[in-house]
């Protein structure tokens, strides 16, 4: 198999992480991981199983629970032990809990370890979420910092929401904006932050087609300096 590149896509909600690194992967034939989904299947595992104050359980949840990501037709489907939870995920209550949940030591290297795992067995990969490029992926060939404007993300995420039908108004979505990029950046274990040598591209002003166009000459150019040639 020829040699291939690991591609670290980080930043906050709303920031274009899962629009830019599908795209990125799907020109680059590459397999595309939203490690934020696994996050939010334990929070939502934790939730339904009315467990969101007992940690221990939570971490044996994350531990014992096969979470199988599979992407299709552009969606990640998420299924733990057999079962979908596609859409379960995205729900405004896992929003308000993933970020708690997700500064769980314990979890969080559960996680990763899966998160590592997958990328072994499939050469080749975007992987986006908060740690990639600091925790998951240090030695990542392409790290790329995305930022917006909270007014931008919190729209987006509320357009969002609008399609699917939830209620919900924009001040309140900016409002869970806010407090999970509070918890997110603060953590003591694997905060959100950009690593020294990641690239930032602010996708506040840019369409998704620049954003992406962005990303492959970064990760073109990371190519051609390791001699790593790409089939599509
Ligand atoms: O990308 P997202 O919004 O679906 O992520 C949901 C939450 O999961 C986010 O608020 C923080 C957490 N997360 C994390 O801590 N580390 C990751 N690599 C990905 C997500």
């Amino acid at each position: 198999m020829s040699k291939r590149l690991i591609v670290a896509i980080d930043g906050p909600a709303g920031s274009g992480k899962s629009t830019s690194a599908k795209l990125v992967a799907q020109e680059l034939g590459y397999l595309y991981i939203d490690t934020g989904a696994m996050y939010r299947a334990v929070t939502f595992l934790a939730i339904k199983n009315n467990v969101l104050r007992n940690t221990k359980t939570i971490i044996e949840i994350a531990k014992k629970s096969n979470i199988d990501l599979k992407f299709i037709n552009g969606i990640t489907h998420v299924s733990v032990d057999g079962n979908d939870i596609t859409d379960d995920i995205r729900l405004p209550e896992v929003n308000l809990n993933v970020s708690d949940i997700s500064a769980i030591a314990e979890v969080r290297k559960i996680l990763v370890e899966k998160q590592r795992k997958l990328a072994r067995e499939n050469c080749g990969v975007v992987m986006e979420g908060r740690d990639i490029g600091t925790v998951v992926f240090p030695d990542a060939n392409v790290k790329i910092f995305l930022i917006a404007s909270i007014e931008e993300r919190s729209r987006r995420r509320a357009k969002e929401y609008e399609e699917k039908s939830v209620p919900i108004s924009l001040e309140e979505v900016k409002a869970n904006l806010e407090q999970r990029d509070k918890i997110d950046s603060t953590r003591k274990i694997s905060p959100l932050t950009k690593a020294p040598e990641a690239i930032e591209v602010d996708t506040s002003n840019v369409t998704i087609r620049q954003q992406v166009d962005m990303i492959l000459e970064y990760v073109r150019h990371s190519a051609k300096r390791e001699g790593i040639e790409f089939e599509n």
